[in-house]
């Protein structure tokens, strides 16, 4: 009767092992986000010829997202603009609370209309409360389709 009982407790131990183990992987891969790592998400912004001379071009990029039965999407106003050989990407966010910059040719800046922020050219703070520059975005040329590529 021993071993019976001995085996019947092993395999209820091993049983329950067994599903402890499953149930923390599940929790553990629940629980973890997901780091995003070194991938980029490159979107087509703008060709490189709708850069206007004077001024940054105002591209609006779209990301949609699926999660289940809802899908959503979020738009992301960006300025585009050449310094020098390289491309500038800057987030039209004002860094305050939130607002949308716009670009003023007149002034040469980035004006905020809610508080009066003022950014130059290369998004860096002038004026006005923003605690930091406009984000810079990564940017690229694709040379294949001569399109500047933005990674969101
Ligand atoms: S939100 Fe732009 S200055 Fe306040």
């Amino acid at each position: 009767m021993e071993p019976r009982r001995s085996f019947l407790t092993r395999f209820v131990t091993a049983g329950a092992a067994l599903i402890g183990a499953g149930v923390a992987g599940l929790a553990a891969a629940v629980a973890v986000p997901r780091r995003r790592g070194a991938t980029h998400r490159w979107r087509a912004a703008a060709s490189m010829f709708d850069l206007p001379p004077k001024g940054p071009f105002v591209a609006t990029l779209t990301e949609r997202h699926a999660d289940g039965w809802h899908e959503t999407r979020k738009s992301m106003v960006v300025f585009l603009d050449k310094d020098g050989d390289e491309y500038r990407a800057l987030s039209a966010t004002c860094t305050h609370l939130g607002c949308r910059v716009a670009w003023n040719e007149e002034s040469g800046h980035y004006k905020c209309p809610c508080h009066g922020g003022t950014f130059n050219r290369a998004g860096q703070v002038v004026a006005g409360p923003p605690p930091e520059g406009l984000r810079q975005l990564p940017v690229r040329l694709n040379p294949d389709t001569a399109e500047l590529e933005v990674d969101l």
